[in-house]
């Protein structure tokens, strides 16, 4: 944790530091597996989920950088590595066996729900450390999170 003029005590920043860096493991990994949906996906549907899990990527990659970059304003270390995120992220390994968009479809949705659930909780925690501006930067992110869900799955809800 580096000295820092901003108004926030070092200890507090040192918890929001961890808070960040879980979370940023987390993204970094379902920003992977976006991009091995995008890549591998097969099927009647292969343009419209080739392109949506990009866009999926996309967003992802744009919160990872704010979540980094939060995490140094408050004079933190990011651990912004594929290696790092590897041994750090909480969500399930992505399957690399499957090719069907639904299967696709199915497995992003479930780690994106599980991210958006610790998204969630982080809202409450950094508000429970006093810091709105890392809690708004988690209330983005979860906003995100809720709306990619949907766009997953309206794709898996069809005739029931
Ligand atoms: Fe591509």
């Amino acid at each position: 944790m580096y000295a820092s003029r901003i108004d926030l005590p070092d200890k507090l920043r040192s918890k929001l530091e961890k808070l960040l860096n879980s979370r940023l493991a987390d993204a970094l990994d379902l920003e992977s597996a976006s991009k091995q949906a995008h890549w591998n996906v097969k099927g009647p549907n292969f343009i419209a989920l080739h392109e949506l899990f990009d866009q999926l990527h996309g967003n992802i990659e744009q919160h990872v950088d704010t979540i980094a970059e939060r995490i140094t304003a408050l004079g933190g270390r990011a651990h912004g590595t594929v290696h790092a995120a590897a041994g750090a992220s909480s969500l399930a390994p992505y399957p690399l066996n499957i090719s069907d968009g639904v299967a696709h479809l199915e497995a992003l949705s479930e780690r994106l729900a599980d991210f958006g659930k610790k998204v969630r909780a982080a809202i409450d925690a950094s508000a429970h450390l006093g810091d709105a501006d890392t809690a708004d930067l988690f209330t983005g992110v979860s906003r995100d999170a809720d709306k990619y869900l949907w766009l997953l799955e309206a794709h898996l809800q069809g005739g029931r």
